[in-house]
Parts: C-alpha cells; sequence; structure tokens
C-alpha cells in the first residue's frame, strides 16, 4: 500500500458498538428552553463522516468539506502527547487553569503580552464567549453575509436583533454597506477576515476606521485562517478596545480533534470576558498539543508553502473548464460555481470527494467550497476533478 493509499481521514468501522437500551423513557412535558433559544434550529452537522464510512476500504476517500488541515499535526505534537501518556497521563487533575503555559507560547506567537490573551475550546467558544459576555437581549449584530453561520447561532441566542449586510459583490468587502449597516447603536459586529466561504480579506486600516468610527460597537474580526493568509488585524488590539480577534488550531496547525482556539482583545475588554470565562476550558492534551504544534513553525511552514502550490494547481485546472467560475480565496479552500451543482455534488460523492454545498448561501447561487490539501493529494484530487467537471 503506497503512502498516499493511507486516505486523508481514517475512520473506525461503524456498527461494532451495541447501542444501549434507554434505561427509561423521558417523561414529557420538558422544562422549556429559554426564549431567546426556543427560536434556534439545532444545529444539524453535515457531515461526509456517514458517507466516508460506508465507502471505507473501497476507495481512497478526500474529505475536503470542513476546511481542516488535510495531514496530522507535526510530530512534535504526537511525541508531546505521548510522552504525557507514558509519564502516568495524570488526567485526573484539572488542566492548568487559564493555559498559562499555552498563553505564553500564544504571546511569542502572536507579539501579544500575555494580558491580551485567552486560550479557549476551539475558537467557537471564543465566539460564544464574546456574545455571552457582551450581549443582551435586544442588543444589535451587524453581519455581512455570506459567512461562518455558527456566530450567527450564538448572538440570537442572546436573543441580539441581527442584521446582515449583503453586498453587490460577494467576493468584496463591500466596506461602504458595512459602514452604512453601523450606527451608534450598533452593539457588535462580526467580520471573518479570510470570510469562509468567499476568502473576503478585510484590510487592517479598514477595520481601525471602523473601530475608531464606531467606538460603541464591539467589532470581532475571525481569523481562523490567518495562517493561509498571512494578513492579520491582532497588533490593533494594543491601539483600540473595541476589538476582538479570534484564532484556531483547528485548519492550519491541524488540531481540529484537540479544540483549541485562542483570542486576543485590549485588556479593558478581556477583564469583561473573564467574568465568564471558564479557565478550565482547554482540556489538558489540548494544551500540550497546542504548545507543541507552535514549536514547530517550520512544520507549519512547510504545509502553508504546500497548499499555496496546490491552489495553483486548482486554478490552472479550473482555467480549463469553460463552464466553471473559480474563486482560489487567501485560506486553504476555493470556491467554485458550475451549472449543475447538484449533479456535480453527486458526480463528486460518487469519486470519494467530499466538497461543502455553499448554493443557498447569498450571492453563491450554484456554488460548492472545496478544501485544498498539499500538492500530492491535490494532483491525485485533480484527477478525479477531471472526471467531474
Ligand atoms: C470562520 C470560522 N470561525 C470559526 C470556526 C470554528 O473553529 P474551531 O474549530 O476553532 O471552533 C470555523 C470552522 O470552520 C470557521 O470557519
Amino acid at each position: 500500500m503506497s503512502k498516499w493509499d493511507a486516505r486523508l481521514r481514517v475512520v473506525e468501522p461503524v456498527g461494532t458498538t451495541p447501542v444501549p437500551p434507554r434505561l427509561r423513557e423521558v417523561p414529557g412535558p420538558s422544562i422549556p428552553v429559554a426564549k431567546s433559544v426556543a427560536k434556534l434550529n439545532p444545529y444539524i452537522p453535515v457531515s461526509s463522516q456517514p458517507a466516508i464510512e460506508a465507502l471505507r476500504g473501497r476507495t481512497p476517500i478526500f474529505k475536503l468539506d470542513w476546511n481542516e488541515s488535510t495531514i496530522p499535526p507535526s510530530p512534535k505534537v504526537q511525541e508531546a502527547l505521548s510522552h504525557f501518556i507514558a509519564e502516568g497521563a495524570e488526567l485526573n487533575w484539572y488542566p492548568e487553569l487559564g493555559s498559562k503555559n499555552l498563553v505564553l507560547a500564544l504571546s511569542d506567537y502572536t507579539g501579544l503580552h500575555p494580558d491580551y490573551l485567552i486560550a479557549t475550546n476551539g475558537s467557537d467558544d471564543a465566539l460564544h464567549l464574546v456574545c455571552a459576555s457582551y450581549l443582551d437581549s435586544g442588543d444589535e449584530v451587524v453581519i455581512p453575509v455570506p459567512t461562518y453561520n455558527h456566530f450567527v447561532t450564538f448572538a440570537q441566542s442572546r436573543g441580539a436583533k441581527i442584521t446582515t449586510v449583503c453586498g453587490e459583490d460577494p467576493f468584496d468587502s463591500n466596506i461602504p454597506a458595512i459602514r452604512k449597516a453601523l450606527s451608534k447603536d450598533t452593539r457588535m459586529a462580526y467580520l471573518v477576515s479570510p470570510n469562509n466561504p468567499t476568502g473576503v480579506i478585510y484590510e487592517r486600516d479598514d477595520v481601525e476606521a471602523l473601530c475608531k468610527e464606531f467606538p460603541n460597537t464591539l467589532f470581532i474580526v475571525d481569523e481562523a485562517y490567518f495562517e493561509f493568509s498571512q494578513m492579520s488585524v491582532i497588533s490593533l488590539v494594543r491601539e483600540v478596545s473595541n476589538l476582538v480577534v479570534t484564532r484556531t488550531f483547528s485548519k492550519a496547525f491541524g488540531l481540529a480533534g484537540l479544540r483549541v482556539g485562542y483570542l486576543a482583545a485590549n485588556p479593558d475588554l478581556s477583564q469583561g470576558l473573564k467574568r465568564l470565562y471558564n479557565p478550565k476550558s482547554v482540556n489538558t492534551m489540548g494544551q500540550i498539543g497546542a504548545i507543541a504544534a507552535l514549536s514547530d513553525l517550520p512544520y507549519l511552514n512547510t504545509y502553508l508553502d504546500e497548499v499555496a502550490t496546490a491552489k495553483e494547481l486548482l486554478r490552472a485546472f479550473f482555467q480549463t473548464r469553460p463552464n466553471v467560475e473559480a474563486w482560489v480565496t487567501p485560506a486553504n479552500f476555493v470556491v467554485v460555481r458550475v451549472p449543475n451543482v447538484g449533479k456535480v455534488l453527486d458526480r463528486l460523492e460518487g469519486l470519494g470527494v467530499y466538497v461543502r454545498d455553499r448554493s443557498s448561501y447569498p450571492g453563491l447561487e450554484g456554488c460548492l467550497r472545496m478544501t485544498v490539501g498539499n500538492v500530492h493529494q491535490t494532483q491525485h484530487v485533480i484527477d478525479r476533478l477531471a472526471k467531474a467537471f
């Protein structure tokens, strides 16, 4: 078996663990959920996992639907975790409170003083913490769309009033339209940079100007894909105290399974966040893994170079397809518009290539989003794309 045959995502066989019978039926009616939550639909994780499991063993799988890294993290992560296990795996103790050592490592990585940094259980946890700490019912939140929808749920769960901004071109930052939607009453605004799924970048000058023009508004810049773009506003948190930048280890660092993220904010703001922050939120293995990942930036950089080259291969491939429009984003994904997206998705799935349907997003009719992996993987992906496009 070649190295490539060890597929992108190895999954265990299903059906080996018997499902335990319910101990008793749950009597209804249950206690009603909070009013702000009752309006929300349950999160249905759209995932290729069941299909991947069904295909297991028959064909190599390309799991390109969640923008994870397509290779395992630095070997230093495995070494550090193995060492922790070998030394007795003292998981009986709570993790280091406030992820002190991880925050110190992040301080080196970001160039910010530790007082500006809070480690979280994935960056979703950071987004949730900001909403829980700074939103009350009825507060106005401005969100340019299309974007990462999970934040909308967090804001709605606080009873916030959401104003979406849909500019004429979804692949433009549409700053004038955002500015128009903001007012002195806007409590919060959420900008993803590079944006998922369009790859739009919010430039530092624009973010700085907005923060200064709307001092009553807390701006969140979600930089989950920063490493791929190398464009950041994080140093702005030193200058303005109405900005939170969130980041994650789930993407370029390849630690999605460990759930580690962080936020950066002026201490004025983070004092507010620390009222609700749970200092136990990053588990011990997560802290160890993230510190080890930060200790191997050459590994990260090699992967970033690979993804950059692979994006060019994809760009060249899509240029050979006259009916296809492709946007190669500054993140680790491309957006592709095709005449019949449903058919293409089915064909790709039949070929073991799992991508994300984004055609219901405003401005993205007919579009799918596809994660970009390393060069070797992408060459194989292109062989299959050639059969589907
Ligand atoms: C823009 C954006 N923010 C946040 C997240 C969540 O990342 P995490 O795994 O750190 O919770 C994602 C995941 O896809 C994302 O695309």
